[in-house]
């Protein structure tokens, strides 16, 4: 069976008491079916210790992921989180998201000094391309495809364009195993993208808030 991963990006949304009732939602009603999937959450920063004695006290195999990471280690950068730190929490790190790349103005400089971050703390970068033809990083295994189009609109792209598209970036990446698609994706979506043969999950932003919709995605995926 294909591994099938399923995250929810946060973004910049959730305090402290909505994050652990969505987790204790989640794990009170989650099925068996839903156990095979590969479960991450990425919540901002401010909420990561929480969600992991949470995720500890509750035995749940849901793994957290940041949403960035310092271009730098340890040291004098201010108002940054660097690798060694998130490594206490999370296993995964999003890179290279378009709403990064838009509104804090990061190029490719800075989102390669990020995967090198991530690769030097034995963290998967989950590393998101906008289109087919973006560079990337060496060893990065998992890519996450959102054209902007698709992101918050409504409007995700079709399930064959990105299964298309999935294939000619493992072609091009040989050390690509894993494609995601990422684009206004819900419960009512999901399987038209998670039944292609070459997509491998899917990052949910907007339908992963209510856990109730991000069951609904994890029973349909
Ligand atoms: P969306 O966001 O599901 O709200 O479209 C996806 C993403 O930006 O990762």
């Amino acid at each position: 069976m294909k591994k099938c991963f399923i995250i929810a990006n946060w973004k910049s949304n959730r305090t402290t008491s909505q994050a652990k009732e969505w987790l204790e939602t989640v794990e009170k009603l989650k099925v068996q079916s839903e156990i095979d999937k590969e479960v991450i959450v990425c919540p901002p920063f401010t909420l990561l210790s929480d969600l992991k004695s949470l995720i500890f006290n509750l035995k749940s195999s849901i793994k957290l992921g940041a949403q960035d990471i310092s271009p730098f280690g340890p040291g004098a950068y201010t108002g940054a989180v660097n690798g060694v730190q998130i490594k206490e929490f999370c296993d995964y790190v999003l890179i290279g998201h378009s709403e990064r790349r838009k509104h804090f103005h990061e190029d490719e400089k800075i989102i390669t000094e990020k995967v090198h971050q991530a690769q030097k703390n034995s963290l998967h970068p989950i590393f998101c391309v906008q289109d087919e033809n973006a560079s990337v990083p060496d060893g990065v295994s998992i890519i996450a495809y959102e054209p902007v189009f698709a992101i918050g609109t409504g409007n995700p792209d079709t399930p064959e364009n990105t299964e298309n598209i999935a294939k000619k970036i493992k072609s091009a990446h040989k050390e690509v195993v894993y494609v995601l698609y990422g684009g206004s994706i819900n419960s009512t979506n999901v399987y038209n993208f998670t039944s292609q043969p070459s997509i491998d999950g899917v990052l949910v932003g907007g339908a992963s808030l209510e856990a109730k919709e991000f069951l609904n995605i994890l029973q349909n995926a």
